[in-house]
């Protein structure tokens, strides 16, 4: 159902994935499209984008409790750095027809934004500041917790 690539997967990262969108190509130009559960793997509930990052920027740096996000670069470039605690993935999102899906309880940064460059983000739930985990180790402690209680 997902076209995953699977670029940089791990299990340590509970499934992050790149996922190819359908691509409507014609003279005219090109048309991408996501729906919610057929293109990526939850209902979306809420859309947000990030532009006129200045150079240098690095957003993020937080780890989600339960949201789930698809993030596309619908212009120019940036890189997402993912991080379960363990170990680091760097994924370079530069095409308008693919995204990168992202779990809960990933902590993540976006770093390396181009000039003009335009985040387009689906999320899983409402913004909710509760669910955001801010400190690192704080997010590591949960992480571990998560790991010992998946092992049974
Ligand atoms: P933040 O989540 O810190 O951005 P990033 O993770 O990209 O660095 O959000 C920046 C500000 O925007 C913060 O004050 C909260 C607000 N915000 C909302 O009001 N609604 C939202 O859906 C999001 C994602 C952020």
């Amino acid at each position: 159902m997902f076209n995953m690539i699977k670029m940089g997967y791990s299990r340590q990262l509970n499934g992050a994935n790149i996922i190819q969108l359908p691509k409507n190509l014609d003279r005219r130009g090109n048309l991408s499209v996501v729906e919610e559960i057929t293109n990526i793997p939850f209902e979306i509930k809420r859309t947000y984008w990030i532009y006129d990052v200045p150079g240098g920027a690095v957003r993020g740096g937080h780890a989600y409790r339960n949201n789930e996000e698809f993030i596309v670069a619908l212009s120019g470039s940036f890189d997402v750095v993912l991080d379960n605690g363990l170990s680091r993935t760097t994924y370079s999102l530069n095409r308008s027809y693919y995204g990168l899906y992202i779990p809960k309880g990933v902590w993540r940064q976006m770093v390396n934004f181009s000039t003009n460059s335009l985040a387009l983000i689906l999320a899983s739930i409402p913004f909710d500041p509760s669910d955001y985990v801010y400190d690192y180790e704080h997010f590591k402690e949960l992480s571990n917790k998560e790991l010992e209680g998946s092992v049974s």
